[in-house]
């Protein structure tokens, strides 16, 4: 099948180099040409494991190509996928702008029948929107279709989570657009589920909110957990085992950032209040997860007696996540900011994201190596649970620490272990190791 993809971002680059990786001869299009230039390099313009070499190797099998020209890419297109930013405006509600201008120039260059897709996050009701004007830019006299087909892909581990999907989700108005679609997945051997079009909008909205509210929901548990003596990850394990609970998304932790939960939560809250339904419960979770962060600060401050000015930390991990260099609404940015604001040093390390971190945290002094910024510091602190830091040789870092002291707002290490090796260890919803750091 010929596929346009509008949009080289995280969401139109994977998919549009995994639609060729199935076979399909796809165009991306963006109007970023110093971009592409750059993708055609090998130069990916996000961090995701994997994806320079998919690209590299599709471009070469003659599969896969970049253009600035919508009107190029969609000469052959049977599919138009709109894959461009929604970001969020000061009301939390979508900015539909990118997502507006592209359906006008689909309109006035439809040269055939040709399904359009709209892959962005977007506002239900959206969908009828670029059906609209589309419509009204459309003086070729061709017909088209619109679908809504949600994007799921996690970042970090975007190409797997694409190449191995749970589920497509098609959101369409008529059968044809049905069948092109549910062909398109097919080779992906993935659960199809045919909606209509509102429907498909709000199933990417639900799931977000809902794995949001599971995360919110084990923070607090793990709040509680800490004052009544129960331990978070074994109550995770617990609950976890009941099929209708799962045991994913129940890591408590420093809350939740990135560029979707916040942003779909918002949108979706706002969904709601337009449609005169409210969801309290969404507005309770972003309180929950907006406090989460300070969680872990608290702790630091009742460590000192809240004397830390002066104080110099090692912050490990700066990414909202591991396997990104990602930094959008990163717990790890109000942290800093709490306790630089307190008067205390810091000095961080992550393996992909310091640089992004310093463009968006004024100040921040980052050091390549991992055991130089813990060298001479008074304490560790953990914000992202990045492998080389679940690693860390722990003998080494209590003889270089002017007191062995850990705060984890990760749980990445084993309590009785770090019990074991003499550290003082605060992690979220678990028992306070005292070792030797008192
Ligand atoms: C998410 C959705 O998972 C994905 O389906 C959607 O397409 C985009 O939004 P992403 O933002 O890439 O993906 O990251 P995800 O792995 O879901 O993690 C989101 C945030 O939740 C991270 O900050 C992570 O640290 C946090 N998280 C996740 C927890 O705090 N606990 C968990 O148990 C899981």
């Amino acid at each position: 099948m010929n596929i346009c993809v509008v949009g080289t971002g995280y969401v139109g680059l994977v998919s549009g180099t995994c639609f060729s990786e199935i076979g399909n001869n796809v165009v991306c299009i963006d109007i970023d040409s110093k971009k592409i230039e750059k993708i055609l390099q090998g130069e990916m313009p996000i961090y995701e494991p994997g994806l320079d070499k998919l690209v590299l190797k599709n471009v070469a099998e003659g599969r896969l190509k970049f253009s600035t020209s919508l009107k190029e890419g969609m000469e052959k297109a049977d599919v138009v996928i709109i894959a461009v930013g929604t970001p969020p405006k000061a009301d939390g509600s979508a900015n539909l702008e990118f997502v507006e201008a592209v359906a006008k120039e689909i309109g006035e260059n439809l040269n055939s029948y040709k399904v359009i897709v709209t892959k962005s996050t977007v506002p239900v009701g959206t969908n009828k929107h670029v059906k609209n004007i589309i419509s009204q830019s459309n003086k070729s006299g061709h017909t088209f279709d619109v679908a809504s087909c949600p994007e799921f892909l996690r970042e970090g581990s975007a190409i797997y989570d694409t190449m191995n999907m749970e589920r497509a989700i098609i959101g369409t108005e008529t059968t044809k657009a049905a069948e092109v679609l549910t062909e398109l997945h097919k080779p992906f051997n993935t659960n199809i589920i045919v909606t209509s079009i509102e429907t498909a909008e709000m199933i990417k909205y639900a799931a977000n909110a809902f794995l949001a509210v599971k995360i919110s929901f084990i923070n607090e548990i793990a709040n509680l957990a800490e004052k009544v003596g129960a331990d978070v990850q074994e109550i995770a394990q617990g609950i976890g085992a009941d099929d209708r609970i799962g045991p994913k998304f129940l890591q408590a932790g420093v809350g939740y950032g990135g560029s979707c939960f916040p942003k779909d939560v918002s949108a979706l809250i706002s969904i709601a209040q337009n449609a005169g339904s409210p969801m309290s419960i969404l507005e309770t979770i972003t309180k929950v997860n907006d406090n989460q962060r300070y969680v872990i600060v608290e702790k630091i401050k009742n460590y000192y007696a809240s004397e830390i000015a002066g104080k110099h930390f090692a912050v490990l991990g700066l990414a909202f996540k591991p396997n990104t260099d990602d930094m959008r609404d990163a717990p790890s940015i109000d942290i800093i900011r709490e306790l630089t604001a307190a008067g205390a040093k810091v000095t961080a390390y992550d393996p992909v994201a310091a640089e992004n971190a310093k463009k968006v945290i004024p100040n921040l002094t980052t050091k390549d190596d991992i055991y130089d910024v813990i060298e001479g510091k008074d304490a560790v602190v953990i914000l992202t649970e990045w492998s080389d830091i679940r690693e860390l040789d722990l003998d080494r870092v209590k003889s270089t620490l002017v007191k062995p002291v850990i705060f984890d707002g990760r749980n990445v290490f084993n309590c009785d272990e770090i019990n074991k090796k003499g550290f003082y260890y605060e992690s979220i919803g678990r028992k306070t190791v005292i070792g030797d750091g008192e």
